[in-house]
């Protein structure tokens, strides 16, 4: 049940039933004409990639305090929100999206606001996305019919047969976006990079932002956006809806939080076979990603 609209496979099976109004393309409409305020950011990835993490990193760093919101990235994500509920977030906005970068808001890249976009290795986005279309699937009322086979029954249609084979499309549209673009405001991080040294990474986005920030500030920022921190308050305090779409009521998104985890699930023929279709996939990029640290 994966849609496909306009080349773009929509890795969610489910996210039709998200999309308010239940037409995609309406809602994809909507979103390329949408007001564009001054001071809207973008946080654009490939999901499974951290989207949570630059969320939370850059609405604490905005407020200029590293406190938990019972807020979640979602009431700020072009896919599910509807035009008056993304027109109605309280300002400076920062909303998020898996959309290719073609498929944004027009007035963004026209009036040049500011976009992150965090990209992560394709073997633990494909373990990551596994993890969560299995958890989702399996919750909620869709218990009682949806059966979802190990990660090795679904390794061909992770990689290449039609849920995650958008991952080099995304990445490499980004970077040819900021290739062609070396004016625009755009901050690349990699997930790795955040891993192995978070602080230096939000003080990248602090000063990407034009942020006054403290030192304090940015400790704290860097506590609180610790996974494992970040996990217990989500599962406490945050109005996650994984909690909704799980079997037991237990929020999902944060599973794991690890480079390299994907060597738990590859198997060695499966690890030469990603391999090869990597090397395909990037025979035209000068992207390098860190597979572990
Ligand atoms: P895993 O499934 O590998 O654990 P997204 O927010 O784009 O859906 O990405 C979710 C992935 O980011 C999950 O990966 C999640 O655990 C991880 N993640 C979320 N917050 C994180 C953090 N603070 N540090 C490291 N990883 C984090």
């Amino acid at each position: 049940p994966v849609v496909e609209v306009d080349g773009v496979k929509w890795p969610l099976p489910f996210i039709q039933h998200l999309v308010p109004g239940g037409n995609i393309l309406e809602h994809l409409d909507m979103i390329k004409n949408m007001a564009i305020q001054d001071d809207d950011i973008m946080l654009c990835t490939y999901p499974k990639s951290g989207t949570h993490w630059i969320w939370e990193i850059v609405s604490m760093l905005l407020k200029g305090k590293a406190e938990y919101e019972k807020k979640v990235k979602e009431t700020a994500m072009l896919e599910f929100g509807s035009k008056d509920e993304l027109k109605s977030i309280r300002s400076p906005r920062i909303f998020n999206t898996h959309l290719p970068v073609r498929m944004l808001p027009r007035e963004i890249t026209e009036k040049k606001k500011k976009i992150i976009h965090v990209q992560r290795n394709p073997k633990d986005v494909v373990v990551s996305l596994y993890n969560h279309i299995k958890a989702a699937m399996l919750g909620g009322d869709r218990s009682s019919s949806a059966t979802m086979g190990t990660f090795s029954d679904m390794f061909p249609l992770l990689v290449s047969g039609g849920i995650n084979n958008q991952w080099h499309v995304y990445v490499e549209e980004l970077e040819k976006f900021t290739i062609d673009n070396p004016d625009y405001p755009i901050l690349t991080l990699n997930y790795e990079d955040m891993k192995e040294d978070p602080k230096r990474e939000i003080i990248k986005v602090a000063n990407f932002l034009g942020i006054h920030y403290t030192p304090e500030l940015i400790d704290d920022v860097q506590d609180k956006c610790d996974f494992e921190n970040l996990k217990k308050a989500n599962e406490d305090i945050k109005d996650d809806i994984t909690k909704k779409l799980s079997k037991d009521g237990k929020q999902f998104m944060y599973r794991k939080g690890q480079v390299g985890d994907w060597k738990n699930w590859f198997t060695v023929a499966q690890n030469e076979e990603f391999d090869q279709l990597y090397i395909e996939w990037m025979s035209g990029s000068n992207l390098k990603f860190r597979f572990t640290l």
